[in-house]
């Protein structure tokens, strides 16, 4: 299969690209690097030992992304590009709307242009805000976001829902990630924000590698195991993999949503543990207040996946800490 891979030089969409080669595929990439370099796409040339069709620009420009599909006979899109900074959309929200819907509408009036109606889109956990039950299922209610960037995403699921309603023929899947963590274990490619990132394993990977000073967790007064927040932390790896199964899955008779997860909350003190383990390292660490908006504990059931993609993780949650560190370390 000929995948078009929209975003494929950030942290999943590169990984993502690896494993359709893996599986036999073919990628082409468009990227406009906002939020990744150049130099990935070398990285991935290395691990699949193939050169990759790369189409720098931005996926807003109907244009270019009209000449894509001519000069290429593309059979289906994973549509990563987007941009993700959760206090970033806050601040900026309308760089968030204009940027994570444009791309999107452009790419599916292109794709509907040119026949091409086969779509796997990133979600997110995020659209189920505050969950009523745990662990949360496909079926639970979505809407409740808390951010700019979460409503970009349930927007956007609701457009492509509304897409299929009008032609029952497009071919859509929502994946709905929850907490990806790790890198290839090669190395070459990863996830290293620039700056203070705000999520917690790159902030944590600062600290080991001597970047940053502490580690504020934040929150130690939730109703959880030690108190401290609870996520289901999915290697990049198994979630890029997941990608594979949702593009061969042909059920054709709705909007296929998957949650990908591993099933199991982990908790900060859990997780950071685990990485001082795995590396033999001691993260300097101290309690802070909570985050605003953020949630107690969120974790996927992953029943669905299973039985209809047949996806199941094979990474450990030391696997996330070693390659994510290793990927770090490489790359300082
Ligand atoms: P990333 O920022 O590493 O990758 C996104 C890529 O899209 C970047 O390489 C960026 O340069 C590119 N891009 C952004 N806007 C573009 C545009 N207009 N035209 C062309 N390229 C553009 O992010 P990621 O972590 O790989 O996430 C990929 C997708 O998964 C995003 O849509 C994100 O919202 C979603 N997601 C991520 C997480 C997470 O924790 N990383 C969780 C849930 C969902
Ligand atoms: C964040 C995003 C969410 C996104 C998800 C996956 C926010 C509010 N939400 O959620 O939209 O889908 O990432 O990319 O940013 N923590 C610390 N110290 C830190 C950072 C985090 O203790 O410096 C704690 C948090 O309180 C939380 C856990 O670590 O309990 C995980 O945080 P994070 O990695 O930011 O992920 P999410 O909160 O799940």
């Amino acid at each position: 299969m000929k995948v078009l891979v929209t975003g494929g030089l950030g942290y999943i969409g590169s990984h993502t690209v690896v494993e359709l080669y893996n599986n036999g595929d073919e990628v082409i990439i468009i990227d406009n690097l906002s939020n990744s370099k150049e130099e990935v796409l070398d990285k991935l040339e290395t691990i699949v030992g193939k050169k990759i069709k790369f189409y720098k620009g931005d996926l807003c420009d109907k244009e270019l992304v009209r000449n894509i599909f001519k000069e290429n006979k593309i059979d289906s899109v994973i549509h990563f590009a987007g941009f993700k900074c959760v206090p970033e959309s806050v601040q900026l929200p309308l760089k968030y709307y204009r940027n994570n819907l444009d791309t999107t509408i452009t790419l599916l009036e292109v794709m509907d242009e040119f026949n091409v109606r086969k779509i796997v889109f990133s979600s997110s956990a995020t659209v189920y805000g505050t969950p009523e039950i745990l662990p949360l299922t496909e079926n639970c209610v979505v809407g409740g976001t808390t951010n700019p960037y979460g409503t970009t995403k349930y927007f956007i699921e609701r457009i492509m829902e509304d897409l299929y309603i009008s032609n029952n023929n497009w071919d859509i899947t929502l994946l709905r990630y929850f907490n990806p963590v790790g890198a290839h274990k090669s190395g070459l490619i990863g996830e290293n924000p620039n700056g203070i990132p705000n999520n917690l394993m790159p902030y944590v990977f600062k600290v080991a590698s001597g970047e940053l000073e502490c580690l504020n967790i934040t929150g130690n007064d939730y109703d959880t195991v030690d108190g401290t927040g609870v996520r289901d932390y999915i290697h990049v790896v198994d979630l890029a993999y997941g990608h594979v199964l949702a593009l061969k899955n042909n059920k054709h008779d709705e909007v296929k949503i998957y949650n990908l997860g591993t099933g199991k909350g982990t908790s900060v003190l859990e997780i950071v543990n685990m990485f001082e383990k795995v590396n033999n390292i001691t993260i300097n660490k101290r309690f802070a207040p909570r985050r605003i908006g953020d949630i107690a504990t969120c974790y996927a059931d992953t029943k669905k996946a299973k039985e209809e993609l047949g996806f199941e993780t094979k990474y450990t949650l030391e696997d996330m800490c070693r390659d994510g560190y290793n990927y770090v370390l490489k790359n300082k």
